[in-house]
């Protein structure tokens, strides 16, 4: 029986997810995670503890278990585990994208240099420092623009400046969030974050951050499968909800795109191009590519799959979830994908309205009987201290749909949204 290495850290949500699927297939699974976890269910070559931040230190340990248990494939499943991914693979000889290339992705700088010199279309970008005099800077950059960290994801710490001064304020915030120990401490997806104002400075903060100017226009998220290379597309999610900042939120992702067909083939061009700059080849792409009058331009390509729970609103032929595609891709097993169901979904990622302390949870039975509403799932636990964007990285939940349209899973969406309430107790001041 084959076995596949999972790198999946412990505030994953996506644990579930592959886990099945990897029953679906009949294949052994060890699970690595940065902490001895708690899948007890498994036994002693089922389970692994890796150093995330040391891609080297963690690929040597991985062979040394692969002596024992070999291993057929690799498969990071959030960003922060992409690096470590692409290592490990390397040393086991197995199919991965080479490890440059996955920090290179990694890296928002990096991929835009990238960009830049392949010629994809992407916003203008500056690298500042933050040790630079902060109001000095405000007079050299494009106005809308937008401040972002160069390693975080999730929109946190990702803010649009229209002034100067919302500009400084805007540095000044990111400088924080960065000097926050768990975010300097963890690169990529922090699942449970909050920056208190006595917590102690980071040991290490980053240095520089990235000014873009604003690209404005609708959004799409794009779920893509590499292979030598070439970019299959599996999904194409509107986002209908518009993003003009200053903070962004994901809401509501629907699926397939409305977009005309010749909008839709661009846009796996384009993100194509991207993948290709960056020196992806393999496995799975989650793209963010922004609408112009002059055509698509690409905000981010990540190579991993769309986050959250999210993926549960793809359905692929019969029975075939987008991880039972990832993992196959990964075991280098000869399939056709199966077409995406061609009926309406969509899915709310529930944002946080405010920051305090969850305290009450109601509308759920409400939120679940409105029609088109497949399920709800709340992420947040009642008593957990709650940081919305941009210092945060968490969303309370996840509303998901079906309808006969896109515009029915939209409605569908929003309905169950208004239903549920939650009483939060803001923080003591
Ligand atoms: N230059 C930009 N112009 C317009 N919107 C942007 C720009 N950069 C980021 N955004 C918005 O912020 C969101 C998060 O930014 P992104 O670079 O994707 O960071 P993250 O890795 O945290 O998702 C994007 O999905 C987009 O809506
Ligand atoms: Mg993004």
């Amino acid at each position: 029986m084959s076995r596949v290495l999972l790198l999946l850290p412990t505030t994953s949500y996506r644990t579930d997810a592959f886990l099945e699927a990897a029953t679906r297939l009949d294949v052994e699974v060890t699970v690595a995670s940065e902490q001895s976890n708690s899948l007890a269910h498994l036994n002693p070559a089922g389970l692994l503890t890796l150093d995330f931040t040391n891609p080297l230190a963690a690929a040597e340990c991985v062979a040394t278990f692969a002596q024992r248990y070999p291993i057929d494939a690799v498969v990071p499943v959030d960003s922060q585990v992409v690096a470590v991914g692409a290592a490990i693979a390397t040393a086991l000889g197995l199919r991965h994208n080479a490890l440059e290339a996955a920090l290179c992705a990694g890296d928002k700088y990096r991929s835009r240099l990238q960009f830049q010199q392949a010629g994809v279309a992407a916003p203008e970008f500056r690298l500042c420092s933050f040790a630079e005099d902060r109001p000095e800077l405000a007079s050299r950059v494009p106005f809308p623009c937008v401040v972002k960290p160069l390693k975080l994801s999730g929109s946190q710490g990702v803010m649009r400046a229209d002034n100067p001064q919302q500009f400084v304020a805007a540095v000044n915030r990111l400088a924080a969030i960065l000097a926050c120990p768990e975010v300097s401490g963890a690169e990529g997806d922090p699942a449970v974050v909050g920056c208190g104002a006595d917590a102690a400075p980071a040991a290490d903060p980053a240095q520089e951050f990235l000014v873009e100017r604003f690209v404005g226009g609708p959004e799409v998220a794009l779920e893509g499968l590499l292979t030598g290379g070439k970019l299959q597309l599996l999904a194409l999610f509107d986002k209908p909800d518009p993003l003009e900042g200053p903070f962004f939120e994901e809401t509501i992702y629907v699926t397939p795109s409305r977009l005309a067909p010749e909008t839709q083939e661009e846009i796996l061009s384009c993100a194509q191009q991207a993948a290709r700059a960056l020196g992806l080849t393999e496995g799975p792409v989650h793209a963010e590519l922004r609408l112009t009058a002059t055509g698509p331009t690409v905000i981010e390509v990540n190579p991993r799959s769309i986050g959250g729970l999210c993926s549960r609103v793809l359905r692929f032929g019969i029975q075939c979830a987008l991880e039972d595609l990832i993992l196959g891709h990964a075991l280098d097993v000869d399939f056709e994908v199966p077409a995406l169901s061609r009926q309406p979904a969509g899915v709310m990622m529930i944002p946080i309205p405010r920051a305090g302390r969850l305290c009450e949870v109601h509308g759920l039975e409400r939120a679940r009987g409105v029609a088109g509403i497949d399920d709800v799932t709340l992420s947040a636990h009642l008593g957990q201290r709650l940081v919305p964007l941009p210092e945060g990285a968490q969303y309370l939940g996840f509303l998901f749909a079906r309808a006969e349209s896109g515009e029915a899973v939209e409605v569908a969406l929003r309905t169950a949204h208004d239903q549920l309430e939650f009483v939060i107790e803001a923080d003591a001041p």
